[in-house]
């Protein structure tokens, strides 16, 4: 079985893309023995994924993706972004979804979109899958599942919150949901066509 490496210690992110991969083998940064924080420093979700990839690459020589996302709301000129899982200074989920619920205070507008960007190296070869997922945000938490700003996002065409939503659900229709399925179709076809 064909071996990559998830450029991620997020036990939830692994978790609802091992769902999406089938035949591939996914190892973790931890299976392959990656104890390093990886900075992410960067102002766009592409260059920050591929930051992640290539240290991993350098480091292990296998092929890898890192993903790299966030929610970017309408009214706040995109913010929190790829600032999201630092957004209230802290990386601490609650902390940050209060701050776009207060940020969002009294405003018209609450669409929002999460966005994913995956950068893929293999065979060291360097390539970009992105997926995005509509949706708003409500005014306060509902639903016990998923991480992050899933309580206070809805998914435009439905009426729960990513928390409430079934996780094989989510990852039909989630940002990384869609990007995942385009790098493995990509995969895929790359290997019919050896
Ligand atoms: P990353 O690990 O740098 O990609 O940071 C992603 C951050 O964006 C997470 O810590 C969350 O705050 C937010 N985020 C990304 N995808 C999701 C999702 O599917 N649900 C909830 N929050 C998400």
């Amino acid at each position: 079985m064909q071996q990559l490496v998830i450029a991620s210690n997020n036990a939830h992110k692994i978790g609802e893309i091992k769902e999406m991969v089938g035949d591939i083998e996914l190892l973790s940064l931890k299976d392959i023995g990656f104890t390093e924080d990886i900075p992410e420093p960067y102002h766009t979700f592409e260059e920050n994924a591929l930051a992640k990839a290539s240290a991993i690459y350098k480091f292990s020589g296998k092929n890898v993706f890192a993903d790299d996302s966030g929610i970017c709301v309408n009214a706040l000129n995109g913010a929190p972004g790829v600032d999201s899982a630092n957004f209230s200074g802290a990386r601490d989920d609650e902390k940050n979804l209060q701050k776009v619920l207060k940020e969002l205070k009294g405003a018209q507008d609450r669409s929002a979109f999460y966005k994913a960007v995956i950068c893929l190296i293999w065979d060291g070869e360097v390539y970009y899958f992105e997926g995005i997922c509509e949706g708003e945000i409500i005014g306060a938490k509902r639903g016990e599942g998923g991480f992050g700003y899933d309580p206070i996002f809805i998914p435009v065409g439905y009426e729960q919150t990513f928390a409430d939503l079934p996780l094989s659900l989510k990852n039909k229709i989630s940002h990384r949901g869609k990007a995942v399925m385009k790098m493995v179709e990509f995969l895929k076809e790359r290997n019919k066509s050896i």
